[in-house]
């Protein structure tokens, strides 16, 4: 049901070198961190449908291994070609060690 927090897992586990990938209600999504603040954005690149699972992340934007395309992790956007069009972006925070998303659908 949207608007819902759904557990995700120990935060411990999301490090600025390992990211986590997760189905909610369809939707594949990845949760990262930048710095200290955890980003949730869809796993589904939007040049050309890529996973972005495992992808590398640097400087809090995620890069698409496929074509390259670098996606701010904060706000979804596309910061380089061939992408243009944002990555959804879902509210997620850390709580007492957990990761709490909340629904998106
Ligand atoms: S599929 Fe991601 S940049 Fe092309």
């Amino acid at each position: 049901m949207s608007g819902q927090w759904v557990d995700l897992g120990a935060a411990q586990d999301v490090t600025a070198a390992h990211s986590l990938s997760i189905e909610i209600d369809d939707v594949a999504l990845i949760v990262a961190r930048c710095g200290a603040e955890l980003y949730a954005v869809e796993d589904r690149c939007t040049h050309d449908g890529e996973s972005l699972a495992g992808a590398e992340i640097e400087a809090c934007e995620i890069i698409c291994p496929r074509h390259g395309a670098r996606f701010c992790l904060k706000s979804g956007a596309a910061l380089t070609p061939p992408a243009y069009e944002p990555l959804r972006t879902f509210t997620v925070r850390e709580e007492a060690g957990r990761i709490l998303l909340q629904r998106p659908l």
